[in-house]
């Protein structure tokens, strides 16, 4: 039996564009990572919590809360000790307290004498999400489970892991500025118009569609968000110029990941990317934003333990 793990989970892209809290991306390169140890007492104890600003109290911390509700759905005899390396921005809206929720379930669930199957793990890191900022499984399914995923239901929980097209790499911009999810899901709107939704639903509709065939172009002019991106654009500095840049210089398409700040854009090769991303650095930096870039491609795999 093992007495301590370490466990990375990768970023996301949460609703790539318009599938607003139902499609998301795992992404490659950055990532959160959990040190657990089991320990004799029964509850969870946060050692480090990665960030100092983020809170040690296991009830509020998105890790602790993952790996708690695994523990109890287990009816585990054991308690645990964490540590947590932040990898991820802290409110960059690239999947951070996701992969530190997916990163705490599996490692709770990698030191069970039995461990739970992957919906029971899901389900855990939801609910740390929904503790934190909000009950969506867009960011944590596709980091738990590794590229696209769609979420067609919440209750019952049903996801859907799409084929990622082939080529596919991400350009990340991300802002040097904050903005928490909470506050992103408030200038969401409360209702839209049924032109709004028809539109939405065949952007989402034609995602499936370019993942099943591969069509990178199709899937670039699909990420066309009506609703979220609209609302959320004005608290985000440079993002419209931004994007007008991305788009200027090749990217297939772009919006925000997650709730922003940082703004994504899809292209086909490295070239590409580097070129996209200089476009929208240079843009950030004439709005006075300073942005930092990378060209990542889809994280196909996972969490997964180191
Ligand atoms: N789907 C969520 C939102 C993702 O847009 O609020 C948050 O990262």
């Amino acid at each position: 039996m093992r007495e301590q793990v370490h466990v990375f989970a990768p970023g996301s892209v949460g609703n790539l564009g318009p599938g607003l809290d139902i499609l998301g991306l795992a992404i490659g390169g950055l990532g959160d990572a959990v040190r657990a140890r089991r320990t004799a007492g029964r509850g969870i104890v946060v050692e480090e919590a990665g960030d100092p600003s983020l809170p040690t109290d296991p009830s509020r911390h998105a890790s602790a809360i993952a790996a708690h509700a695994v523990l109890r759905a287990a009816g585990a005899d054991f308690g645990l000790a964490l540590r947590l390396e932040k990898g991820l921005p802290l409110s960059g809206g690239q999947g951070g307290s996701a992969s530190s929720a997916v990163a705490g379930a599996v490692a709770a669930n990698l030191l069970l004498d039995q461990p739970l199957p992957v919906e029971a793990l899901l389900l855990a890191a939801l609910e740390s999400e929904t503790v934190l900022s909000g009950r969506h499984a867009d960011n944590i399914a596709p980091i738990l489970l590794g590229g696209l995923v769609l979420i067609r239901s919440l209750d019952p929980l049903d996801v859907l892991r799409l084929p990622v097209p082939e080529g596919l790499l991400v350009v990340l911009a991300h802002p040097d500025r904050k903005l928490n999810t909470r506050d992103g899901r408030a200038a969401l709107p409360r209702e839209v118009s049924r032109d709004t939704a028809l539109h939405q639903a065949a952007q989402v509709a034609a995602i499936v569609a370019a993942a099943y065939s591969g069509d990178l172009a199709l899937l670039g002019r699909s990420i066309d968000d009506r609703i979220a991106e609209p609302a959320r654009a004005p608290l985000l500095d440079g993002f419209l110029a931004a994007k007008r840049a991305a788009l200027a210089a090749g990217a297939l398409g772009c919006s925000i990941s997650g709730s922003g700040p940082t703004a994504f854009a899809i292209v086909g090769s490295e070239r590409q990317g580097e070129a996209v991303g200089a476009a929208m650095r240079r843009a950030y930096t004439e709005a006075e934003v300073s942005a930092t870039i990378r060209v990542a491609a889809p994280d196909l795999i996972g969490a997964r333990a180191l």
